[in-house]
């Protein structure tokens, strides 16, 4: 079995083997029994505790620190100040590609946003750095900052979210808003939001010379790797990160920050090991967040509903000292059919912390503002909202004119609204009571996320027990990742997971890429896929050229592997096992590699998304405005399932993601000082178990023959892309008010004077 052959999705189906399976969780067990240690819980010996100190200004100079107050307490080792910190061997304003950002580690006295660090105190305890901290007693020289809309300065981005492009154009926009019969005309509003993973960002640093081992969370390991040794002068292969096990991340975690740098300079500083866990007001600043958004958009359409033009304009906060464009408006590019659409970008400089990737960056706030204005704008055209998407469905992607890899949202569309029992969802608001008098409301939204293909390493060893170990240097943030990638490698191999011992999570494993665009599965399955693919090839060469096995002279093209044992193609009476094959070559184990990256031409010749469609049920109190949401069906087609089990879970969380954005969550920044005036969890709202509606996510199948071998699409951040419009659009439903900034709040919906 050649791995080209094992790479094809249909064998999968014919094997009847383990991928497909609803495995549960293989990291499950110890993290609900405790015993899953993330990086906090390492206590080295010797280990000094890191506090950074967070301006209290959004701009300004630190004019003073009393540095001897904060030395003389008790316990208090070092205290880190631009006076006296270390030189680094990178310069922290040169940005670092491909994900790094500008870092704050104290270059000198400037702030230039609430919580930047401005100090760091080390100490024998948490307690006496904590202390220490407090007795710092910062003096600014305060500046006037730029907090809002008015105050920032705009400009024009040169790209958007991680190179993407910040202006697409196609057709003429102008021409068709002016020969469409209605013209919808709208503006949103999404607020910041902050990563909030319940693991706050840790690292345990230890040095040992020029080597330094981090135990910290991480969703890029070997990316971060180079990082930390450029930053410190050794090369990647000289830091060890180890994360084994993520409290969350929704891309935080993939992108180096102040503190952690500074703890890890500290170690060495001090040569001694040194633990920073952030406590949870100072997630809000220096590790980055949504940003803000304010987006326009322009829907033309004919007399038969059919889109004349798209405009979708988004301006995106990020902070003055570098970029992050939410890149909102290129959600427009991929969904409808129209025939001229125009995405474009604009930059706010406000004086925050520099947003990044957050959960389905752009798409959650884009197709937020997006999906809400489409049910605008068939609202315009006296039509039901799915039948106007189904009126714009495109084919091909609209700007480009290429072919999806796959496209089953129409099933997606005619399943979750069968679900949901869509049809019998009357055109007009406010026309549905439950029981107790509450308004309900009905509303949907078209969910959508790119496939992004991260270059991924694996190595699978096959051993004289029949048994194999796989590894490969990922992460797994919750997501499920090493049970479905171990049964991806389990089903090259011909083994059962159970027989599979997956290592990762390690930054000297081989490559796993990136855990984040939704990419992982594809990307570091594919390596794994084909490293096993290797193994089981050079496995059958053993056996195909040894007179003692009964597939002497196959040939390694004659050979499948199933159930640890390898048979003749056209005799299948005719077989070996592993473990004969090695045992009569004396080998202990036999070790298979790969690289595995997508085919650029193949990248280029096709538009590649997962697809959903979201269907939302809220209810309102017609006295207090109180929206409650309390149905929500999902169905999404994202190729081939490795493991319907976890799919499901990434589509519950994502959609209850949707909830939290429509209703829920939103930093709230005090206008006079930039504080955010609700960093911490019990006034950041998230839904809790109360808020969470009925939540179902249909799997629709669906085969793609081009996003990769596997047939795998990703599934982890989709699921918010629909719900937010699905959900306000349900709110518009129930109450006849258009709410155009989120989250759908009280006061909005009572300023609309429907409500009661
Ligand atoms: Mo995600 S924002 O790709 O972790």
């Amino acid at each position: 079995m050649s791995p080209e052959n094992a790479a094809s999705p249909l064998q999968y189906g014919r094997a009847g083997s383990n991928a497909g399976q609803p495995l549960t969780r293989r990291d499950g067990l110890l993290k609900v029994t405790g015993r899953a240690t993330y990086a906090a819980d390492n206590h080295p010996d010797g280990v000094l505790y890191a506090v950074a100190a967070g301006a209290s200004i959004a701009r300004g100079r630190v004019t003073s620190l009393d540095v001897a107050a904060a030395k003389a307490h008790p316990g208090v080792v070092e205290v880190l100040t631009p006076a006296n910190r270390p030189p680094l061997a990178h310069d922290p304003d040169e940005k670092m590609p491909p994900f790094g950002f500008r870092v704050d580690v104290l270059q000198d006295d400037t702030v230039r946003y609430v919580n930047q660090p401005i100090a760091m105190v080390i100490a024998e305890t948490l307690e006496a750095a904590t202390e220490g901290a407090s007795l710092l007693d910062p003096h600014y020289e305060v500046e006037s900052a730029a907090i809002d809309l008015e105050s920032g300065e705009r400009f024009a981005p040169a790209a958007v979210g991680v190179g993407a492009a910040a202006r697409t154009a196609h057709g003429d926009v102008e021409a068709g808003l002016a020969e469409a019969v209605r013209v919808t005309e709208v503006d949103y509003e999404t607020p910041p939001q902050y990563h909030n993973a319940m693991e706050p960002h840790a690292v345990v640093a230890e040095w040992d010379g020029d080597r330094v081992t981090l135990d910290m969370p991480n969703q890029a390991l070997a990316l971060s790797a180079a990082a930390y040794g450029a930053y410190f002068g050794i090369p990647a292969e000289n830091v060890l990160i180890r994360s084994p096990f993520l409290g969350g991340g929704f891309g935080s975690k993939a992108i180096l920050n102040g503190p952690q740098i500074l703890t890890i300079l500290a170690a060495r500083m001090l040569g001694r090991p040194v633990k920073l866990a952030l406590p949870r007001k100072q997630m809000f600043g220096p590790v980055g967040h949504r940003g803000r958004t304010w987006q326009k958009l322009r829907i033309g359409t004919d007399g038969e509903g059919r889109m004349t033009a798209l405009h979708h304009h988004a301006l995106a906060e990020t902070s003055t000292f570098d970029d992050f464009i939410e890149p909102s408006a290129n959600i427009a590019l991929p969904l409808y059919a129209a025939p001229a659409i125009l995405a474009e970008h604009e930059g706010l400089r406000l004086n925050v912390g520099t947003p990044g990737p957050m959960r389905a960056p752009g798409a959650a706030s884009g197709s937020a503002a997006l999906e809400a204005a489409i049910d605008e704008a068939a609202e315009a055209c006296g039509m039901d909202p799915l039948a106007f998407r189904l009126a714009n469905y495109a084919e091909t992607e609209p700007a480009t004119g290429r072919p999806f890899s796959s496209k089953t949202l129409r099933e997606c569309y005619a399943e979750g609204a069968k679900r949901f029992g869509w049809s019998g969802r009357p055109l007009e608001p406010r026309r549905m009571r439950d029981e107790n008098g509450f308004l309900v409301g009905w509303g949907m939204g078209t969910a959508v996320f790119h496939c992004p293909h991260f270059p991924a390493e694996a190595r699978a060893t096959l051993r004289a027990d029949g048994t194999a170990l796989v590894e490969t240097a990922g992460a797994d943030m919750g997501q499920g990742a090493w049970t479905a990638l171990a049964q991806i490698a389990a089903e090259a191999l011909g083994l059962d997971p159970s027989q599979v011992e997956f290592h990762s999570g390690l930054s000297n494993l081989p490559d796993g890429g990136v855990a984040g665009g939704s990419g992982h599965t594809a990307s570091a399955g594919l390596a794994l896929h084909k490293a096993g693919g290797d193994a089981i090839a050079r496995l059958a060469e053993l056996a195909t050229a040894d007179p003692a096995s009964p597939l002497f002279g196959a040939g390694n093209i004659g050979i499948v592997a199933r159930e640890g044992r390898l048979y003749r193609r056209d005799d299948e009476t005719r077989s070996d096992s592993y473990a004969d094959i090695l045992k009569r070559a004396g080998r202990a184990q036999i070790v298979g590699t790969a690289k595995a990256a997508r085919d650029p031409a193949v990248a280029s010749a096709y538009a590649m998304f997962s697809h959903g469609a979201v269907f939302a049920e809220v209810k309102v109190d017609p006295d207090l405005g109180q929206v409650r949401a309390t149905r929500l069906v999902g169905a999404f087609a994202a190729g081939r399932i490795i493991n319907p089990r976890l799919v499901q879970s990434q589509y519950y969380g994502g959609m209850i993601w949707g909830v939290s954005f429509a209703l829920h969550e939103e930093a709230v920044t005090d206008r006079r000082t930039g504080r955010i005036m609700n960093a911490d969890l019990a006034e950041y709202h998230v839904p809790v178990n109360a808020d969470v509606p009925s939540v179902e996510a249909i799997l629709i199948p669906e085969e793609d023959a081009h996003v990769n071998p596997l047939g795998v699409k990703g599934v982890g951040e989709i699921g918010i892309t629909g719900t937010v419009g699905a959900v306000a659009n349900a709110v518009w439903h129930a109450t006849g008010v258009r709410v155009r900034r989120f989250p759908v709040r009280i006061e909005d919906l009572v300023a609309g004077r429907k409500v009661a």
